[in-house]
């Protein structure tokens, strides 16, 4: 079994996007009872709420259901719980390491775009981050969820090819 755990800032707009966009790919690709996949925030401001109204509303149009998600706060046990903890910016990359205390959980820690193959951070216009969509509109969200899809294809061809 691989665990992955997507984190973000709130945990009510990215990461909850990347779990259910690899949660299907991962069902599609016939990988459910190997392939784990949940999501954190680094942040507790929104703790138990539903997702961002207009995360749902993305998700929905896409065929994705978030109407079961509630938001957790990343926490030290999650360093134990899984195998790859995946972040949408290098924000919260860095909020993360700063939890972790030995060179084994630091080797967990992934930043998400960094699985979309070729991908050079210098020219990308986003500096391999997944744009915070939180103050901006809907289109904000239609481009969140098509980074953040875009990278977990080259994720699922990483634990793929590193399974075997
Ligand atoms: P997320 O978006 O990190 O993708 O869930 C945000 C949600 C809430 C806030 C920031 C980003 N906030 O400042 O409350």
């Amino acid at each position: 079994m691989t665990r992955i755990c997507f984190v973000c800032w709130g945990n009510i707009c990215r990461s909850p996007a990347a779990e259910v966009i690899m949660q299907r790919m991962v069902d599609d690709a016939g990988l459910a009872g190997s392939i784990d996949v949940e999501s954190r925030g680094t942040s507790d401001e929104h703790l138990g709420e539903p997702p961002d109204k207009r995360t749902m509303r993305e998700a929905e149009r896409r065929g994705l259901d978030l109407t079961e998600h509630r938001v957790k706060t990343l926490s030290r046990d999650d360093f134990e719980a899984f195998d790859l903890i995946v972040m949408a910016d290098a924000l919260n990359f860095r909020r993360v390491e700063r939890l972790a205390r030995t060179d084994d959980e630091r080797a967990k820690l992934k930043l998400l775009r960094t699985f979309v193959p070729n991908l050079d951070e210098k020219v990308d216009q986003y500096g391999g981050d997944v744009p915070d969509p939180w103050y901006g509109g809907a289109d904000d969200f239609v481009l969140a969820f098509d980074l953040i899809e875009e990278a977990c294809e080259g994720l699922l061809e990483h634990v793929r090819q590193t399974k075997n």
